[in-house]
């Protein structure tokens, strides 16, 4: 049965639009995409620059600069850009102010005279705009292995400069994965800090930026009926999930292969949403104060000891299946992937995090490709309240038919898709006899609010223009997030298995990972939509 808490006739009231105008770049801004021919950029940077640009964000003067080795003119990069943007739904004609601002440079990145060029690029336009020097953000679209490079070019070609010298700023957005491990992640945080101050280091997490990630923090602080039982004399155990029917599509198999479901979505997204849920709120909503509460919980994370990491974990791999009557490949079959391979394309975990408020509650993770649905969701389950007043009492069986407990006091955020909340709660069916159902209350983005909802990018990018890092990782929590997962890889790596258990695609996963949550009270939430 299903009821709803919330209207669209309330939300219209809500005044969404308000403070637009303080948030927007007025200053003129160049930007400088690394791995401008790439997928990211065609299908995610792109749009999200478009929409911010039609939506009044972006300033009159800005210029995008893409950089990649294949050689292109303006033009065609224009081209390219305005063909693949079709695919995001987007028909910017080629005369589009984004499209026009936009220009190409092919190089090299461990080349200094790409960067020379780039240099020569930046200072041309600064100069149109009669600029001593401008504001200038760059973004590392590229692989990890020509992260430090990049940024070490970019320093000792004076692309960036210390704020000190100058009025205008410059900064570095960082793709994932930042780092495979913790010493490389500890590498490249020293590498990239000799060149850069942290106030200059975009290290970007587009879970940060989706709309339900944020509002996780809106809905426990900016509310003052839910956070007060987030803690353990109320909260049972909470399961955070991300399912994904994709497997490796042909193209994937060589990159994920050698990061594997935990690197690739666990250490990085997940944990950032396990810390946003289990945070104290900040003293101010500013970067430093919500980065500071975010660290202290990724501190509070009890490390698997090596004989520990067997018992709660769970990894795994999909077999080979069909969808739809026609065949699919088994993740040992994939395109890119070793035959003898023992990346896992499943992960389970069972999270402890001690401190006064989750101590004893346990965190559940789980992640894999190939699952039933798309579906990410945080799912906070409550403890039964403390007497069961709803047996079934003797000598009145006929007035009082009582239903099982009903699996209720269950709080979901749903990321995605259908972005929205629900709280699942013990309702009394109408009828003379008391018996208990399940209800759920729930608020949903798409239909709550009549307006678009933006992508990740869009915040994310804005933000970086803004000089708000709230939504990306300062260099401590992936350092504190690595070393929690490090143990468990170097386990994985220490346990002399020599293949992985095999679940059947677009199901809910392996068998195994039911082992996690058997000792407590709830199995894990069924995939399926909201
Ligand atoms: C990426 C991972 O960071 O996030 C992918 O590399 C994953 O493997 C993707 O599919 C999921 O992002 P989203 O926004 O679709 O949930």
């Amino acid at each position: 049965m299903k009821t709803s808490i919330l209207r669209k006739s309330d939300l219209q009231s809500v005044p969404t639009d308000v403070g637009i105008d303080a948030i927007k770049i007025k200053e003129p801004v160049s930007i400088v995409i690394f791995g401008a021919s790439g997928d990211l950029n065609k299908r995610k940077l792109m749009p999200a620059l478009y929409h911010l640009y039609q939506d009044g964000y972006l300033p009159e003067q800005i210029s995008i600069i893409g950089v990649s080795r294949s050689p292109m003119t303006d033009e065609a990069f224009r081209n390219l850009i305005q063909t693949s943007m079709k695919d995001a739904k987007i028909d910017a004609p080629a005369t589009h102010p984004i499209l026009q601002n936009m220009f190409y440079i092919a190089g090299n990145v461990d080349d200094a005279a790409a960067f020379k060029k780039i240099l020569a690029k930046l200072e041309d336009l600064e100069k149109q705009r009669k600029q001593a020097c401008g504001n200038r953000l760059f973004y590392l679209s590229v692989a990890p292995d020509f992260f430090s490079v990049i940024v070490k070019n970019l320093s000792e070609n004076k692309l960036t400069y210390p704020r000190s010298q100058t009025e205008a700023w410059s900064r570095v957005i960082i793709e994932k994965p930042f780092g495979t491990d913790l010493a490389s992640a500890c590498k490249l945080n020293d590498s990239v800090k000799s060149f850069l101050s942290e106030s200059q280091i975009y290290r970007i997490d587009h879970y940060l930026g989706k709309e339900t990630v944020q509002n996780i923090l809106s809905f426990r602080f900016g509310n003052s009926i839910f956070d007060p039982l987030l803690n353990n004399k109320y909260v049972d155990s909470v399961q955070v999930t991300v399912a994904e029917p994709l497997g490796m599509e042909g193209k994937r198999g060589a990159y994920y292969d050698t990061a594997g479901a935990m690197r690739d979505m666990m250490q990085n997204h997940m944990m950032q949403v396990v810390a946003l849920t289990a945070m104290e709120p900040p003293s101010a909503l500013d970067a430093q104060s919500i980065r500071d509460e975010k660290v202290k919980v990724l501190r509070s994370l009890v490390p698997f000891t090596a004989a520990e990491v067997d018992a709660y974990t769970v990894r795994a791999q999909y077999a080979a299946g069909e969808l739809d009557g026609k065949p699919v490949k088994g993740y040992l079959q994939e395109e890119g992937v070793k035959p003898d391979s023992m990346t896992e394309s499943y992960t389970a975990i069972k999270l402890r995090i001690d401190n006064w408020r989750w101590a004893g509650v346990p965190f559940y993770m789980r992640h894999g490709k190939r699952l039933k649905k798309k579906v990410t969701e945080v799912a906070i389950y409550f403890k039964d309240p403390p007497l069961n007043l709803f047996h079934q009492a003797a000598g009145n069986a006929d007035l009082c038919m009582i239903a099982d407990r009903p699996k209720s006091n269950v709080l979901v955020f749903r990321i995605q898709p259908h972005e929205g909340l629900r709280l699942s709660v013990a309702c009394k069916q109408p009828g003379l006899r008391v018996q208990l159902e399940e209800v759920d209350m729930d608020f949903n983005y798409e239909k709550g609010f009549a307006q678009r909802v933006p992508e990740a990018y869009e915040r994310l990018i804005l933000d970086s223009l803004r000089g708000d890092q709230s939504l990306y990782t300062r260099s401590d929590e992936v350092d504190y997030q690595w070393r929690f997962f490090d143990a468990i890889l170097k386990g994985w790596a220490a346990s002399g298995q020599k293949k992985l258990p095999q679940y059947t695609p677009f199901t809910d996963g392996p068998e195994d990972a039911r082992r996690l949550v058997s000792g407590g009270r709830h199995s894990w939430r069924a995939i399926k939509d909201m």
